[in-house]
């Protein structure tokens, strides 16, 4: 969906989305495409990558705020669909921090020598949530989906260091105030976008910029390293202009960001390892890289982890 597909439903242009947000482009998963077909997908990808025999995957991660149902977790049909046979799958709702909460929880899963090897995927069917008669927030979001295989490794390589921290007392900046058990529907429910994602985007922005700077040091500091030392930076891809200001205040230059917002817009949980995977396919990972990965999402929830690849 382009910029020029939404001037036809909302009162926005090109210029205007481009210059606040740097989105040219969104993919859209067609009707019938539901968010395990697309977790599917992306797992497929990523166990062939990793040689990873089916019935080494000892964990199944998902993070998503769009499910398939709300019971059972869409981990548990990806696994289905997958036929992991020794798998334990559930899904970690943390919003656009679900891939780093899953990474965090795959971490600890291998250091406690719990599990060895955990596929961590992040997947969003946002337009499922979106509300196309709100322009503060339709011209954001899009679909995508994306995984890694997380293992052990002697070498020294894996995940250094993580780090999360939430403010639920700001959850009504980004939520979706109906549905839940607080506010479920009712025979008498009259539409009113409420079931969708709702935004305070100049908020939301303030507490991003601040909190996804401060998850970055304090993931570089706990592996004991320097911003310098970093080889490349994988935002959550939510605006370029956050993304610029979190690449002025960790003194990197903007070759060492990974940027993919301009083709695929906000795709929350999903959007780290999309853009992790489209630098590490394009060869811009080596041996030994330390790969920088930071995100924030509603909740309010971020956070950051550091990986030698
Ligand atoms: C959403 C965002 C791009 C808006 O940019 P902004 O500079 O903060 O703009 P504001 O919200 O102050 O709105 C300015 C004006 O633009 C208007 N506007 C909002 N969306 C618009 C659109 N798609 N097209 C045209 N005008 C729009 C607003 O209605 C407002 O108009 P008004 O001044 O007449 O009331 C920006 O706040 C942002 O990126 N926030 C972070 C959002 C985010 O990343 N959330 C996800 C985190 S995971």
């Amino acid at each position: 969906m382009t910029n020029a597909d939404f001037e036809k439903i909302v009162d926005t242009s090109d210029e205007w989305i481009v210059s606040r947000t740097g989105i040219r482009e969104r993919r859209i998963a067609d009707n019938g495409i539901s968010t395990s077909d697309m977790a599917v997908a992306a797992l497929r990808q990523a166990i062939d990558m990793a040689q990873c025999p089916h019935d080494e995957i000892d964990a199944i991660i998902v993070g998503t705020i769009t499910p398939d149902y709300r019971l059972p977790s869409t981990a548990c049909v990806v696994q289905e669909k997958m036929g992991f046979p020794n798998a334990v799958a559930f899904d970690a709702l943390a919003a656009c921090t679900g891939f780093i909460n899953g990474l965090s929880i795959a971490r600890a899963f291998i250091e406690t020598g719990t599990y060895k090897k955990v596929a961590v995927i992040g997947v969003e069917r946002l337009s499922s949530i979106t509300n196309y008669k709100d322009r503060n927030t339709c011209v954001l979001f899009g679909d995508a989906a994306g995984a890694a295989i997380v293992a052990g490794d002697t070498n020294g390589r894996g995940i250094l260091s993580t780090f999360m921290k939430s403010a639920g007392n700001l959850r009504e900046l980004l939520w979706m105030p109906t549905g839940g058990t607080l506010n479920p529907y009712t025979a008498d429910f009259t539409y009113d976008g409420s079931d969708k994602l709702t935004m305070n985007g100049s908020e939301v922005f303030k507490v991003a910029v601040r909190q996804m700077c401060d998850a970055a040091f304090r993931v570089i500091d706990k592996a004991g390293l320097e911003p310098s030392d970093i080889s490349l930076v994988i935002p959550h891809q939510a605006n370029m202009r956050i993304i610029d200001a979190l690449r002025k205040r960790l003194g990197v230059t903007m070759d060492k960001v990974v940027l993919n917002v301009e083709k695929y817009g906000n795709t929350s949980s999903a959007s780290v390892p999309l853009a992790l995977d489209e630098a590490n396919r394009a060869g811009r990972i080596k041996p030994d890289d330390h790969v920088l990965m930071v995100a924030f999402g509603g909740g309010l929830i971020w956070g950051a982890a550091l990986v030698r690849w």
